[in-house]
């Protein structure tokens, strides 16, 4: 049978320094880091890396709110978005994840976008 993404992406731990990389981005990105500046990144990163371990494969149980929830109230615009999957694209390259699993990725976000634009 094919590998999963959460396979063919190396698993728990390789995700989670994916996503640790990534927040550690956007905590500094400039469109982004206003948005973070409050928040608990440790949880963040730990709720991320569940829920897209969860998404592609991996047995974790995602412990965090909707995604429309969770981004409620926020008016995250385009720019924001962009921002977010620029700073995980970086984490992916990084960790020299392979170009069609970075592909793979960015298309999971994208197709999330309605749950966290302007909701
Ligand atoms: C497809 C893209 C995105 C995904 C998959 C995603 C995923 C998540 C997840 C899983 C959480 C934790 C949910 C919870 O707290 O229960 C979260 C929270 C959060 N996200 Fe996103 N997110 C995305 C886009 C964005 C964007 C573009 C921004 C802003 C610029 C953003 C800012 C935040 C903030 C600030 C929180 C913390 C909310 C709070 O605790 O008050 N997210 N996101």
């Amino acid at each position: 049978m094919a590998e999963t993404l959460y396979q063919r992406l190396g698993g728990a731990e390789r995700i989670a320094a994916i996503i640790d990389d990534a927040l550690d981005r956007h905590a500094v990105n400039p469109v982004l880091a206003p948005r973070f500046r409050d928040k608990d990144l440790p949880r963040l990163k730990q709720l991320g890396t569940q829920f897209f371990c969860a998404g592609i494969g991996g047995p974790q149980q995602y412990e965090g709110r909707e995604l429309r929830t969770a981004h409620a109230g926020m008016n995250i615009n385009e720019q924001e978005l962009l921002a977010t999957m620029d700073d995980i694209v970086a984490a992916l390259n990084g960790q020299a994840v392979g170009a069609t699993e970075v592909s793979e990725v960015v298309a999971i976000l994208y197709s999330l976008k309605g749950e966290v634009l302007r909701v």
